[in-house]
């Protein structure tokens, strides 16, 4: 589909699963930021029209409902949804139902001036931060297409120590067009340089695919030592991704709930859904595949590591805390990992504890490769 002219458009499938995503994490921080912290900062910053021709809620109603309906709502303290559209139409559209939603003082709606999303980012980031520097602000960042958010907008809406950003990231355009000469600068300035040109080399679609979508989350993890990215791809009828949604944080907290959300989408792999399949029953609940984790796992044969360790590392790989424990009782099993202490607990994996790793005996069939632990801080899953 091209960019609509109309003020309202139809939803897609992709639109939903978008929408789900949202949901999911969204539940999840403002679970744990709406409770903890006196203001917080949602801004929508590509936020449409509010609703879809065929009656699906657009985001910035999907946000607020995601407030309204939480179950912990009562304990929860200020949010600001900031909302910020292109087109004077689709601002209006969306000012007129958001006024229209009842709702306690604590839950504030805004919608500004008709604008774009880079030229007033600066005032959008006073408004989100009006309550102090370190208010926790989540930026959408959803256009119609890649040349809509280029790296500069990204990198604004990472400066701040609490700033994560969820923006969409067009896989199937980015393939189509990277070799063509005359795109190459503008898709420069949508990486942030030129590093993504190495994905030139890569063979294949969902191969080269997985390429440019590497460079684009190394590209905004370059931002600092302190960025993290994760990603959750939709894919369409030919199972390559068609385009991904791109989460950034410098909160590990932040990466907890992406990949909680990741899992729920998808409980086999937590990378992908595809359009045409969701939402079908499937026979068998599939099993979450963890062997990504347990060869990172099985990499530190030979040392010890605290389970707050492996929960780290194991949340920026994209895993989630109880995988790491299903995992550790697997191996445990396997004699391949044993509680070093406590030595007493009632449980077995308790706060605080250290886990000593062990090789697979030559002869018991199993074999391992033994890697450095820095191999397991560098590898992710499809990387
Ligand atoms: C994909 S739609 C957003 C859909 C909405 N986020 C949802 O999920 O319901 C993109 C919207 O961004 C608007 N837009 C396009 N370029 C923009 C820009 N530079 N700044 C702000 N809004 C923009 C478009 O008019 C359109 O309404």
């Amino acid at each position: 589909m091209g960019q609509p002219d109309e003020l309202l458009w139809d939803s897609e499938p992709r639109t939903l699963i978008k929408h789900h995503i949202y949901r999911r994490y969204l539940d999840c921080w403002m679970g744990k930021v709406c409770q903890s912290f006196e203001y917080a900062t949602i801004v929508d910053a590509f936020a449409g029209p509010g609703v879809y021709k065929d009656g699906l809620d657009g985001s910035p109603v999907v946000v607020a409902k995601g407030y309204l309906e939480h179950s912990h709502l009562e304990r929860f303290k200020n949010l600001t949804v900031l909302c910020a559209e292109k087109r004077e139409d689709r601002r209006d559209h969306l000012d007129g139902l958001l006024n229209g939603i009842s709702r306690p003082a604590k839950l504030r709606l805004q919608v500004l001036e008709a604008g774009e999303a880079l030229a007033r980012h600066k005032e959008l980031d006073a408004i989100a931060h009006q309550h102090g520097p370190s208010i926790p602000t989540l930026w959408i960042l959803d256009p119609f297409d890649w040349a809509g958010v280029p790296f500069d907008l990204v990198k604004a809406c990472l400066q701040r120590p609490r700033d994560e950003v969820l923006v969409t990231w067009f896989a199937d355009e980015l393939y189509r067009f990277c070799e063509h000469a005359p795109k190459q600068a503008a898709i420069d300035r949508h990486f942030g340089g030129s590093a993504w040109r190495a994905a030139l080399e890569v063979r294949g679609e969902g191969p080269r695919k997985e390429a440019l979508l590497k460079a684009y989350r190394e590209g905004i993890e370059r931002l600092s030592g302190s960025t993290f990215t994760e990603s959750f791809s939709v894919a369409s009828k030919n199972a390559h991704a068609r385009y991904s949604l791109v989460f950034a944080t410098h909160d590990m907290r932040g990466m907890t709930c992406f990949n909680q959300a990741k899992w729920r989408m998808d409980p086999h792999r937590g990378m992908s859904a595809n359009e045409w399949k969701y939402g079908q029953p499937t026979l068998f609940d599939p099993e979450p595949d963890l062997s990504g984790l347990r060869g990172k796992l099985e990499s530190l044969a030979g040392q010890a590591r605290t389970f707050e360790y492996l929960v780290n590392q194991a949340q920026r790989l994209g895993f989630t805390e109880p995988q790491v424990r299903t995992t550790l009782t697997r191996m445990d099993e396997d004699g391949l990992a044993i509680r070093q202490s406590p030595v007493k607990s009632t449980t077995p994996w308790p706060a605080g504890s250290l886990i000593r790793f062990y090789a697979a005996a030559a002869d018991n069939g199993l074999s391992l490769t033994k890697l450095s632990p820095s191999t397991f801080e560098r590898v992710r899953p499809g990387h």
